[in-house]
């Protein structure tokens, strides 16, 4: 059977589920019933200096789909709402209680080195196994000078980092904020600072939907609202580019990262982990469906490991990595053409509708004797762009069909029809 166990940056976990820091997290209660479901970490709620942070009422909004299903989430929460000696208590009955399991603690305090100078010490006292700057919060905090304030800002990142690594020997975790142009600047600034790892993403700037009679964004405080920090499913691709970014940059080669952005089955896990992840962690699914959902996850996870012949997590993190390419390195000859299974077709026309419109006007409305119509593509004219396929209602009855086109791999940088191509 696969072995789930990680060494994520020197942090040993039985298996690479991770509760990110968020509720989930905030106190022994959660963390030793999240431990008992099965979850191989925690990154402990954010703590901050006291007086601890007071939090609004209501926190949070949502993106629905059709079936009332959660496809995005947005939350105006801060950090730890509890005493700093309350959670460092509570860290350090958690940790002896649960040695096997990784507990990292999060931290956000001013951009003061006398801050951090003061507050490490504590955290190390407690045994945890190392900890999180959240330089990522992107509401609240960032007007007090903290959170993604921080995180913008590559100069401040390097050098809270650097005093994290001055002044503990636990290994640190920056985790990210997205709300950034081009992630791989922070995260090199991370390395530079001396970085033992990288985690994103934290939440993006959001506002979810506007309550039109009151003529305010939710979630509603008081008549009035903020921004917010958006999570959950519909953030997953912003989050996975981002670590492939960074696991493909050579400025931080190798440098262990964690995952974290719209995770909730094994198969999320484990497509950030093909991009280089090597522990992931979880939010937004915990919050919505409970603890339990670990078990689906392990389970998953390690079957489909077994099937693939995987041994461990290090036999495929990064696997996809070097298919992760710029657009000017792909092949220039590669050609798909779409196919209708006329066996599966319910003839709604919905292919056609999108190729006649807005794609290559390739599949033809063909008129049948018995009034219905039946949908063909030309195949001459179809340039291969998926949309009919992503357009059709029925599962397998479009397929994209790689074409025998007998032309060897040619990128963009060496095609003729490139007027800056390169000199072969
Ligand atoms: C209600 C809520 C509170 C959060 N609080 C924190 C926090 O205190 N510190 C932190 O680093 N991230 C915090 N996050 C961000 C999560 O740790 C995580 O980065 C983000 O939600 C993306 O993961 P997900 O899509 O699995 O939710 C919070 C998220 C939510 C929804
Ligand atoms: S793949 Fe694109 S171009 Fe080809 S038939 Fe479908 S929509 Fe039209
Ligand atoms: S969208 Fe799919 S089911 Fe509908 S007509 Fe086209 S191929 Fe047939």
């Amino acid at each position: 059977m696969a072995d789930l166990s990680i060494n994520f940056a020197g942090i040993k976990a039985p298996n690479p589920f991770w509760l990110a820091s968020a509720p989930p997290t905030d106190k022994a209660y959660n963390v030793v019933r999240a431990y008992e479901a099965g979850w191989g970490g925690v990154v402990w709620k954010t703590l901050g200096e006291d007086p601890a942070a007071v939090n609004v009422s209501s926190r949070y909004s949502a993106i629905y789909g059709k079936n009332k299903e959660v496809l995005g989430f947005n939350n105006i929460e801060l950090i730890t709402d509890r005493s700093l000696e309350i959670n460092l208590r509570e860290i350090e009955q958690v940790k002896k209680d649960w040695p096997d399991r990784a507990l990292v603690v999060s931290l956000m305090v001013p951009c003061e080195e006398e801050s951090w100078k003061y507050i490490l010490p504590l955290v190390e006292a407690t045994g945890a196994d190392g900890i999180e700057l959240n330089f990522g919060c992107p509401h609240g905090m960032p007007e007090r000078g903290m959170g993604a304030a921080v995180g913008q800002v590559p100069e401040y990142v390097e050098m809270v980092t650097r005093w994290c690594k001055t002044y503990s020997k636990m290994p640190v975790i920056v985790k990210l904020t997205p709300n950034i142009t081009d992630i791989r600047g922070p995260a090199r600034a991370a390395y530079n600072g001396g970085a033992d790892a990288v985690s994103l993403i934290n939440t993006i700037n959001s506002i979810t939907s506007i309550d039109l009679d009151q003529m305010v964004a939710r979630p509603i405080v008081g008549g009035r609202s903020t921004h917010g920090g958006y999570c959950g499913p519909a953030v997953k691709p912003i989050a996975m580019n981002m670590v492939a970014e960074i696991a493909r940059d050579p400025a931080t080669a190798g440098i262990p990262i964690s995952g974290i952005g719209g995770i909730g089955s094994w198969r999320d896990a484990a497509e950030f982990i093909a991009l280089g992840a090597s522990s992931v962690q979880v939010c937004t699914a915990a919050m919505l469906y409970g603890f339990r959902i670990v078990e689906e996850m392990k389970d998953g996870l390690s079957r489909w490991m077994d099937e693939k012949g995987y041994n461990s997590i290090a036999d495929f993190s990064g696997k996809a990595i070097p298919n992760t390419t710029d657009w000017k390195y792909l092949d220039m000859n590669y050609k798909v053409i779409a196919q209708i299974d006329q066996d599966k077709c319910i003839g709604c026309g919905r292919c056609y509708i999108a190729c006649e419109d807005t794609s290559h006007q390739s599949i033809a409305n063909l008129l049948q004797d018995n009034g219905t119509h039946k949908y063909e593509v030309k195949e001459e004219e179809c340039v291969g762009c998926n949309l009919c396929q992503i357009t059709c209602p029925v599962t397998d009855c479009i397929t994209m069909v790689p074409q025998d086109t007998g032309e060897p791999y040619m990128n963009w940088t060496q095609d003729p029809r490139n007027p800056f191509r390169e000199a072969s």
